[in-house]
């Protein structure tokens, strides 16, 4: 027996219909804000990769899928989407289009994590960059954008953590002020942190080992040496999400596992998942396109996770997608067989979601298997109903029977059946 791959999964109906929905109010929210859907590769270059999310990170150094193709060009599944949209948009020339440029991207991103809880080897992400702008407000655009598309699915009580990173000329003092606080507890860091410490001290704030992350918060808040000018721009993102009403927190800590981050970084948290699942993470990237080999063109964005999303969707959601109701047509004999695929055309033109019975069962039995399957009616068709331009229809709810003109038989679902719901 094959199996799929540790960290895949398989996702069955009726779980996919939550996806599609979820998908579907993305591109409704990430739509009405402007923002057009861009597509890239699932496989690149890796070293688009290693120059954008960092040689010295975890998702580069050891949760990358990378392999040699036919003519030993080295390439790796995207571990994220950024770097992606970043080449796309240097390679096709996007900079004589008008900015800024709002794109969002739905995928699968492939991370090779060790399994937990909401970690997965294959996963997707939902995402929205800002290409072009480098005020605050697009910070706070993208934040509101990202509430809408949550408080659209439901969620009330989502918190945003934020934090300042600071202008890439403050990174050498804020490097020099880690190494110099965790040098002396060198010995007590993990074998992984005692490597960032000289690569790349900026890491040893997200080691998930917890004596690491006891040592780390000793570190001094990465605020405290940024420039005046990353100060005043985090300040005015906050300003504007406090006018907007949407929660968030200052976290010192919060320091994101890519490298191309400055000035504003961002999670969201869901109380559901733990403290290990985060459900989006985002932030600025001023420089990635230029150290791409681009034009200076300032970007902000996040992305969702989305099959943490769906997994603690809000039950109201989870409901209304479904609860779906539908309508189970049954032919019995061969001369209904005959005419109930125009009836189904029929129906489905006019907007009616139906299942149509093709076993043979009998009455009896379709009966029984549209209960067990949650069917809202059903909708009979045999030899007396055929000769009446009738069918017969059942409300499964109430049990209750009739015939209806098989002209009145979309109004009918929808007043009797769909209405109801
Ligand atoms: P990230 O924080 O690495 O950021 O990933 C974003 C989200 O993807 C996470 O918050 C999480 O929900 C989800 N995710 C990551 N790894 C896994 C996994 N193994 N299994 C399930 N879900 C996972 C980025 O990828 C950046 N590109 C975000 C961004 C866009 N920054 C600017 N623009």
């Amino acid at each position: 027996m094959i199996q799929r791959p540790r960290g895949t999964r398989d996702l069955l109906p009726p779980e996919a219909r939550l996806w599609q929905a979820v998908e579907a109010t993305a591109h409704e929210v990430f739509g009405s804000f402007g923002a057009e859907e861009i597509r890239t590769p699932i496989f690149e270059a890796t070293e688009l990769f290693v120059r954008s999310v960092g040689e010295t990170t975890d998702i580069v150094h050891k949760e990358m899928y990378t392999f040699s193709d036919r003519k030993g060009r080295s390439l790796s599944l995207r571990p994220e989407g950024t770097a992606g949209v970043a080449r796309a948009w240097i390679e096709n020339r996007l900079e004589d289009r008008s900015h800024p440029l709002r794109l969002y991207y739905i995928g699968p991103m492939f991370r090779y994590e060790r399994m937990q809880r909401g970690r997965y080897r294959q996963f997707a992400q939902i995402g929205l960059e800002i290409l072009g702008a480098d005020s605050p407000l697009a910070d706070a655009e993208l934040l509101l954008v990202l509430h809408e598309f949550l408080t659209r699915l439901g969620f009330q009580d989502l918190l945003v953590h934020l934090n300042n990173l600071g202008d890439p000329e403050d990174r050498p003092r804020y490097l020099e002020a880690i190494r110099t606080t965790l040098r002396p507890y060198r010995g007590d860091l993990c074998t992984d942190c005692r490597r960032r410490l000289d690569e790349n001290p900026l890491r040893v704030l997200d080691c998930k080992v917890p004596r690491c992350q006891e040592l780390a918060a000793a570190v001094p808040p990465v605020g405290e040496v940024a420039s005046e000018a990353s100060r005043r721009h985090v300040g005015e993102v906050e300003e504007r999400l406090s006018a907007l009403g949407i929660p968030f927190v200052r976290n010192p800590l919060l320091v994101r596992g890519l490298d191309y981050y400055l000035r504003t970084v961002f999670e969201v948290v869901s109380p559901e998942l733990g403290t290990g699942a985060v459900l989006c993470g985002g932030g600025r990237y001023d420089r990635l396109i230029a150290d791409l080999g681009g034009p200076a063109i300032p970007g902000t964005g996040f992305a969702i996770g989305e099959d943490r999303l769906v997994e603690v969707v809000p039950e109201h959601f989870r409901q209304q997608v479904l609860a779906r109701p539908r309508l189970y047509l049954i032919p019995l004999g061969d001369a209904a067989c005959g005419k109930v695929l125009e009836l189904s055309r029929q129906l489905v033109r006019a907007g009616v979601p139906l299942e149509l019975e093709l076993g043979g069962r009998s009455l009896k039995a379709a009966l029984r298997r549209a209960d067990r399957d949650g069917f809202r009616a059903a909708a009979i068709l045999g030899e007396a109903e055929l000769g009446r331009g009738v069918v017969t229809v059942r409300n499964l709810g109430t049990g209750e029977q009739q015939q209806v003109d098989t002209s009145r038989l979309a109004a009918w679902w929808f007043d009797r059946i769909a209405e109801q719901h």
